[in-house]
């Protein structure tokens, strides 16, 4: 993606209006200056989702989701940054490229060489099924229980057994043998002298690109043989961690249903579609990686890994669970009766029974605790010991309270120990976290383990959220609050350090920030969603005497706390029997009371 100036941001950020994009995902209806609707984020019946068309933002009071119009996309449609500022460039007409470079042109037109000849190849491996020589592979397909619809709808096809026959058809076609070594699909012999097909003797399974284009091949060998597998190389076109096989074909029903399939290869997704569960992809010989997590979540929330059940599938299911963290979506792992591979499965008993097994599969987290407690003697107070231990940085992890909760219930029950005790090694379990390092650190659980006491503090905070709100309304007001009271001592240090980025962006620019621009220059994740949150509330009605009474109300705190620190002391000295300290506290106190009186 090429370098994109704040100005273009700017510029679609206003084309594409936060109303109108988001009015596409969720029903909003106007209320006073804001527009509100059902959270697209979290489940729930009466809207606290709130879309701000003066501020371009939304923030759900909810569950904190918030951002502009980018953000929205990054977190609705999981897409990257560069995806959303594309998708909107397109969507607004404005363009990104304002000069290409001169080399551009070039490379896509190699590019799409790349594209022709290996749809040109694929073509060419379908039609050779049905000749002579390819008997054996069509014969092996119909062993393999693959119907003529199924070969056609995957594009099956079969490389003959000779040297060069893939070679010899595509220079007919134009395509010069260095651009069919780019591709992949032939080799250099040693020496130099001459070039060979790569696939010779193999069934095809033609990859394509979630667009449909062609972009490589696996080939299977039809009798034994070394490697079961050959894959096309790494090239211009193909990157396999960003590849799913699949993905075209299983598109639209992962679209309908919200539901991925994840399996472990070519033939489990091509008889997971034929009986019936057209929602499957695999990763290509591969370890899953992030890239295709990634690209995954975008289309669907749950997400069902379908490995084979031996030993080397759990460890493959339990790496593919990891991969999956932090984003959103609900994982579960399909569980196999004896070891078999999906494909067998399916053969044996039909896509009915694989769908039962899919209705009946454990979530993630079931999961890990099955296998704990298949690992563990349940039974021994060392077994419990090591279950919860195991178990503990995923129930930290999980975003949901409310599953915690589940999740601990479920333990307790399962190991024959009290919540309570679970929610004592929790608690050491966040400390250990908290003090880890600051990705650990960004994880949600703050949230919910002190939801209850950040609702206190939050009362608390009253007169500094609202002098917050007052400031954002009127930026210029940050300098007077710094006159007055300074930023410093804020019981809410989140407030501190907005006043404080309020203030540069006032000095840096002539302009008064937008939140935009201030939500922009914060860093951390929860200063972030206190300006959200404030912003997004009703304003309050700017005049001096709302000013000044924040103002004095934030004073008033802070002589308070003074004046209950004195007490304390004096208290102290009282024990301790100093009396000139008390004395001399006492004076102090008087003081602040009397400054207390006159503020009131
Ligand atoms: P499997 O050996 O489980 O293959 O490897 P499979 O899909 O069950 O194949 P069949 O049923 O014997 O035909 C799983 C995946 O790992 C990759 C392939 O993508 C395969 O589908 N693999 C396997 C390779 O890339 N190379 C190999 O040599 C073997
Ligand atoms: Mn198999």
């Amino acid at each position: 993606m090429p370098y994109i100036s704040s100005e273009i941001l700017e510029q679609i950020r206003d084309a594409a209006d936060i109303v109108d994009l988001i009015s596409e995902y969720v029903v909003l209806k106007q209320r006073g200056r804001n527009f509100v609707g059902l959270c697209p984020f979290h489940s729930e019946k009466t809207p606290s989702f709130s879309v701000n068309p003066e501020k371009q933002i939304f923030y759900c009071f909810g569950c904190g989701a918030g951002g502009d119009v980018f953000t929205f996309l990054m977190q609705h449609e999981h897409m990257e940054f560069p995806e959303a500022v594309q998708f909107l460039a397109e969507k607004t007409g404005i363009r990104l490229e304002q000069n290409r470079e001169p080399g551009e042109q070039a490379k896509t037109e190699q590019l799409n060489r790349l594209y022709q000849l290996n749809l040109l190849a694929a073509r060419f491996f379908y039609r050779a099924l049905t000749a002579k020589q390819g008997k054996n592979a069509a014969a092996y397909l119909v062993t393999r229980g693959i119907t003529p619809e199924i070969r056609k709808k995957f594009a099956l096809g079969y490389a003959f057994e000779a040297w060069d026959s893939l070679l010899k058809y595509l220079e007919t076609q134009g395509f010069n043998p260095k651009e069919i070594v780019q591709a992949g699909l032939a080799i250099a012999k040693e020496g130099g002298t001459g070039y060979y097909d790569r696939f010779r003797n193999r069934v095809m399974f033609p990859i394509q690109d979630q667009r449909g284009r062609f972009i490589a091949f696996g080939g299977r060998v039809i009798d034994g043989g070394e490697p079961k597998y050959l894959n096309s190389p790494e090239t211009a076109i193909f990157q396999k961690k960003y590849t799913l096989y699949g993905l075209k074909l299983a598109l639209p029903e992962i679209r309908r249903t919200g539901k991925a399939l994840i399996m472990e290869g070519y033939m489990d997704v091509i008889s997971a579609h034929q009986h019936g569960h057209t929602n499957a992809v695999a990763s290509l010989g591969t370890a899953f990686t992030r890239e295709q997590a990634r690209l995954l979540s975008r289309y669907a929330q749950e997400i069902i890994i379908a490995y084979d059940s031996d030993n080397a599938g759990i460890q493959a299911a339990l790496r593919c669970i990891s991969i999956f963290d932090g984003l959103d979506v609900r994982l579960k792992v399909l569980e196999i009766p004896e070891g078999k591979d999906p494909d067998e499965y399916l053969k044996n008993k039909g896509g009915e029974a694989f769908g039962e097994l899919i209705n009946q599969a454990p979530t993630a987290f079931e999961y890990k605790l099955n296998l704990s407690l298949k690992q563990h003697d349940a039974t021994t107070v060392q077994g419990k010991v090591e279950i919860v231990k195991g178990l503990l940085p995923d129930l930290a992890k999980l975003k949901s309270s409310i599953a915690r909760q589940e999740y601990i219930k479920l333990i307790a029950r399962k190991l024959n120990i009290s919540e309570e005790a679970i929610y004592q090694e929790l608690k050491q379990e966040y400390k250990l976290q908290k003090n880890g390092t600051a990705e650990d650190k960004k994880v949600n659980f703050r949230h919910n383990i002190e939801g209850s006491s950040r609702r206190v503090k939050e009362s608390i905070c009253r007169p500094e959220h609202d002098l917050l709100k007052l400031v954002l309304e009127q930026p210029e007001l940050v300098l007077l609050i710094e006159k007055e009271i300074g930023f410093a001592g804020f019981t809410d240090i989140r407030v501190t350090r907005i006043f404080e980025t309020i203030k540069q962006l006032l000095l840096a620019s002539s302009q008064a920030p937008d939140v935009v621009k201030i939500l922009e220059a914060l860093v951390a994740e929860e200063e972030k969603q206190l300006l959200l949150a404030l912003s997004s509330s009703d304003p309050l009605p700017v005049n001096d005497r709302i000013i000044e009474d924040s103002i004095k109300a934030i004073k008033l705190m802070k002589l308070k706390q003074l004046e209950s620190e004195k007490r304390l002391q004096i208290s102290q000295a009282e024990k301790e029997g100093n009396l000139d300290r008390v004395r001399e506290l006492t004076l102090l106190l008087i003081d602040l009371q009397k400054r207390i009186q006159s503020l009131k």
